[in-house]
């Protein structure tokens, strides 16, 4: 117990103290994310901890997970009535972009994101870049959100410093994952990460946390002794 202590002690001096965690998978049974409300109020526990301020709840939308917004929203009051403690809640999703996102879209069907709901959460396959990619951005803009578009160092389709200008002359937004700086993803997405960082191309950090056990590794990214920039330096070139 002392030994976690430590790391929270060190986050909360160090990192993600006052922060917005932008991307999370603590709405309990909506998707692979926590199975259960006293996940999510073990993890909000952790974060206070850290000191976290804020955090986007940013359930699956997917063909696979068909999540409707009503649902989202009743499981989401569930849990707000069940915590009472200081950090603030949030309700977004994360949209893949997959052969019914359209549809999705034009019938209003998304939970969009940012203090003004300006922006929409998206993830595409990891391996290869969805056919509607372009019209689909495109599509988004139409309906007056930027795309923020999680992880984009993970996406192996994705290979070059001048795809990812493409995507920004786009405007599409980019979302740093913390857990990438760790190599929680492999050595590619780690060392993509660093060079976005390094370009400040990212708009916003989040932790796409999915079970308690990783609030362990959230808080060891803070730590002096790592080898990886502390959080307190990667906030400081992202909002
Ligand atoms: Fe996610």
């Amino acid at each position: 117990m002392a030994f976690f202590s430590r790391w929270f002690d060190r986050a909360k001096i160090l990192g993600l103290s006052g922060a917005t965690d932008w991307h999370s998978h603590i709405l309990p049974g909506v998707d692979d994310g926590v199975a259960d409300i006293q996940s999510s109020l073990s993890i909000l526990r952790d974060y206070e901890l850290m000191g976290v301020k804020k955090v986007w709840l940013t359930p699956h939308v997917m063909e696979d997970v068909p999540n409707k917004l009503p649902d989202l929203s009743n499981v989401f009051r569930q849990l707000r009535e069940s915590y009472s403690g200081p950090v603030k809640l949030c309700l977004a999703s994360e949209n893949m972009i997959d052969s019914l996102f359209i549809d999705r879209l034009d019938s209003g069907d998304v939970l969009p994101i940012g203090e003004r709901g300006e922006m929409l959460l998206v993830e595409t396959s990891y391996f290869s870049a969805p056919m509607i990619f372009k019209e689909a951005i495109e599509k988004i803009r139409s309906k007056g959100f930027y795309p923020l578009l999680a992880h984009p160092e993970r996406y192996a389709y994705i290979r070059s410093v001048s795809e990812y200008k493409e995507l920004k002359n786009m405007d599409v937004k980019f979302q740093l994952n913390l857990l990438s700086l760790a190599g929680c993803y492999g050595r590619t997405a780690k060392e993509k990460a660093f060079e976005l960082l390094s370009l400040g191309f990212y708009d916003v950090f989040g932790s796409d946390i999915h079970h308690p056990g990783q609030t362990e590794l959230l808080s060891r990214l803070s730590a002096p002794s790592s080898a990886i920039a502390s959080l307190e330096d990667i906030a400081g070139r992202i909002r």
